[in-house]
């Protein structure tokens, strides 16, 4: 308990509309929100399933115009969310709705920000200006079980210019209102469904181990763990089981708020490093990096890692807590290869080492990590978590 010493903020201000068919609330809600609409996705499973037109139909029902921006790619660009805000501004949308994944809703956030302050987005990162109006309200419609995006004060941005994948934490960033509507799922590809959801599984893990974790943020996060881990398999092999997409999709909402309370680990940096150098998806950048970094950081805190390892269904009785902490990082690979996720980056072709370790390096990006890291042992983790065996152990790591 030694953590709330310094006391605990928790702000989690976004209403939540859980559950099948919620969606067909979207266009009722927004009205009471704005009259002109930016409906902010990509050009893949939003408009392949028909979402997009869905959205704007329910929205046209209630009054409500839209102007549609789907020029979202797996990571929001500094460029593409800037003529998202000019398009935005231009057409006076005073209402901006996210439609997909953590990408179109970390986007939809920036771009709410932009349809009322004519800045350039990346200047809201770094250095991190004040505002000079209130963002226009934020609907975020989550099409993925992962991010948890919806619920939480963060949004991400990706420089491919300086190379680099950044974001903010600020409560101008909640949205308004998100829809978790388990439904939306139902037609996520299975290796999507996978990613996101390991990323749903360390928003839980890594504020569950964090120096900052506390009792409330543990009691997410503890919820989250074990849902992933009762049903992400399912989700996987059976896409059509709405049961298990809507056990996964309040594991993202719970994760959420784990994250909300306490940051994430080095795990996300590592994440986020690579995410910047290679355009992968940000869930499988997470996926790729955790095991590594649970062999690395298990020993600091046994008593919470043995916990992980008993919420993910690890057959814990007769071990001592050391022996169940350093079943974690193979509980990971275990699920990996049921659900058939790659078992390192080198598979996927990322060799720009030593850029992703420049980036992960940074100083101040630790500060959460229940283990101290320097840069060498943070080069151990990412050539660990690009060989195929993905081992901090086996390449000399201790
Ligand atoms: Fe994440």
């Amino acid at each position: 308990m030694e953590n709330l010493l310094s006391g605990l903020s928790f702000y989690a201000p976004t209403r939540i509309l859980f559950g099948p068919g919620k969606l067909n609330s979207v266009g009722e809600e927004a009205a009471q929100l704005g009259k002109k609409a930016m409906l902010v996705t990509g050009k893949s499973a939003a408009l392949k399933f028909g979402y997009t037109d869905r959205v704007v139909s329910l929205l046209k029902q209630n009054g409500v115009d839209t102007v549609i921006f789907d020029e979202v790619g797996p990571n929001p660009t500094v460029k593409t969310v800037n003529l998202g805000g000019e398009l935005a501004r231009r057409e006076g949308c005073d209402l901006v709705i996210g439609l997909g994944g953590g990408s179109a809703i970390d986007a939809a956030k920036y771009i709410a920000i932009l349809a009322t302050n004519a800045v350039d987005c990346w200047t809201i990162v770094d250095p991190g200006i004040d505002l000079e109006r209130q963002p226009a309200p934020v609907i975020a419609i989550t099409m993925t079980a992962g991010t948890g995006s919806e619920v939480s004060q963060f949004a991400v941005l990706s420089n491919p210019d300086l190379k680099r994948k950044d974001g903010t934490g600020k409560p101008y960033l909640y949205a308004k209102l998100a829809i978790v509507d388990p439904e939306l799922t139902l037609s996520l590809p299975a290796y999507e469904t996978a990613y996101s959801g390991v990323d749903a599984l360390a928003q839980a893990i890594e504020p569950f181990t964090s120096v900052f974790s506390n009792p409330v943020s543990d009691m997410f996060a503890e919820a989250a763990i074990k849902l992933v881990a009762n049903n992400l398999r399912t989700a996987v092999h059976n896409p059509g089981n709405l049961q298990a997409r809507t056990a996964m999709h309040m594991a993202n909402v719970l994760a959420g708020f784990s994250l909300t309370l306490v940051d994430t680990t080095i795990a996300h940096v590592m994440s986020e490093a690579v995410g910047a150098v290679t355009d992968l998806p940000h869930g499988l950048c997470v996926a790729l990096s955790l095991p590594a970094v649970m062999e690395y950081n298990c020993v600091a805190n046994l008593d919470k890692f043995a916990r992980v390892a008993e919420l993910m269904g690890t057959a814990t009785s007769g071990l001592s807590k050391r022996e169940a902490a350093m079943k974690v990082p193979q509980a990971l690979r275990d699920l990996y290869q049921d659900i058939g996720l790659p078992q390192g980056f080198g598979a996927l072709g990322v060799r720009d080492i030593g850029r992703i370790v420049e980036l992960a390096s940074r100083p101040g990006l630790d500060a959460s990590n229940p283990r101290q890291l320097s840069s060498k042992t943070i080069e151990l983790l990412v050539r660990a978590s690009v060989d195929a065996s993905m081992s901090y152990w086996a390449i000399g790591g201790r």
